[in-house]
């Protein structure tokens, strides 16, 4: 076929970022691709919506299962956010009809990936996520394919955009939680409701992904310790500043002789390190693995731009006809160790 048809749903901060990138880049993406990529139909709630891309040449589909499943399309690209509902039936329906499934929701597969992952490997299509991590830095990629000749010992860093431009806004500032947060709403950073940003959760949902990649278990949520950062004060930050420290959020996963620790907590990271000068919405991870020894990569963790980057990259790969398998649906040795609170 001459080109990648797809149905695209969800026309917010991520979906019209992807729109704006395929305006700007189609041609050479079809150049590098070997095949063109074509928007054929799009979704979202409210079809009069003013939008920051242009949508008046698509099909506009009222019902994003509909779109899922439409004859005309090949790859259903998810972009609407949340673990139920709509998106969750969306995605199982394109699944089963043997569309190939992209999608940025690391709530949605943090939660069902591994049966979202079955439902792949049954109708063999792939189940590519890689925005749904670290925004546009290419850690699925990485894990799925660069590094897995090793075997790794930890993963860890900062995995939320949100997080950590308020926490860099009243370091360096001295801006007021509040505030900074809704500069990082305006911005596009902030889940639709940022109590996922700022509760933990979706640093959370980012390191269930990174563990199951990781150590070869299935997604373990519930297992998570997790604290946010809105009990941070002010005098926290200049506590830490005077004993040489920066306040991160940090998301830890580590291969313990007790199983797989997974943590998500405010650190003290000491100033001067690569960690501590990520600034900004920017992530930065870090995966150890036996043979590689300490890989860090750092880039925008959030963001329009960010995101459809690293939408397009799995567009691209099918684009390439390159189907991957999701990630683990076998359960490993290890067992996800629940985390008492600390
Ligand atoms: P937005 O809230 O900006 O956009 C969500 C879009 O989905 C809107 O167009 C909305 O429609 C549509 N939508 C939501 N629910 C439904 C539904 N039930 N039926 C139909 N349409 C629906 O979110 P983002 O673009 O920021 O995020 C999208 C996804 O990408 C989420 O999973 C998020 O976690 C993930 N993500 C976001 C990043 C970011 O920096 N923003 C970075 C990485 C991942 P309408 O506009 O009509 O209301
Ligand atoms: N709300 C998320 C963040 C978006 O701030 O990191 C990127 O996943």
């Amino acid at each position: 076929p001459d080109s990648l048809k797809l149905g695209l749903a969800g026309l917010g901060t991520v979906g019209a970022g992807v729109l704006r990138l395929i305006d700007a880049h189609g041609g050479e993406i079809a150049g590098r691709a070997g095949r063109r990529v074509e928007v054929v139909a799009v979704s979202a709630r409210d079809r009069s919506k003013k939008r920051d891309a242009v949508i008046e040449n698509y099909r506009w589909v009222d019902d994003p299962i509909a779109l899922a499943q439409d004859p005309e399309i090949e790859v259903f690209v998810e972009l609407m956010g949340g673990e139920e509902g709509i998106p969750k039936e969306a995605v199982e329906a394109a699944l089963k009809a043997g569309k190939h499934v992209v999608t940025a929701n690391k709530a949605l597969l943090a939660h069902h990936g591994v049966a979202l992952a079955r439902l792949a490997e049954a109708s063999n299509v792939a189940l590519n996520f890689e925005a749904a991590v670290a925004g546009g830095i290419p850690i699925v990629k990485v894990m799925r394919e660069s590094l897995q000749g090793n075997d790794f010992s930890r993963v860890y860093g900062i995995l939320n955009g949100t997080c950590n431009y308020i926490l860099t806004l009243m370091q360096e500032e001295g801006t007021s939680f509040d505030d900074a947060l809704k500069d990082a709403q305006a911005k596009g950073f902030a889940e639709a409701d940022p109590t996922f940003d700022i509760g933990g959760f979706d640093t959370a949902h980012k390191l269930a992904l990174l563990t199951s990649l990781a150590f070869g278990v299935e997604t373990a949520f519930d297992q998570i310790y997790v604290e946010g950062i809105e009990r941070i004060a002010a005098a926290d930050i200049e506590a830490a500043d005077g004993l040489g420290y920066r306040l991160k959020l940090l998301g830890v996963a580590a291969a313990t002789e007790h199983g797989i620790e997974q943590r998500v907590h405010p650190a003290m990271v000491p100033k001067h390190t690569p960690i501590a000068e990520t600034f900004g919405a920017q992530n930065c991870v870090v995966v150890e693995g036996d043979f590689v020894e300490d890989v860090m990569l750092s880039g925008q963790g959030a963001g329009a731009g960010p995101t459809a980057s690293a939408v397009m990259g799995d567009i691209i790969e099918l684009a390439r006809g390159h189907v991957l398998a999701p990630f683990a649906t076998k359960v490993a040795d290890l067992k996800p160790y629940p985390q008492a609170a600390m």
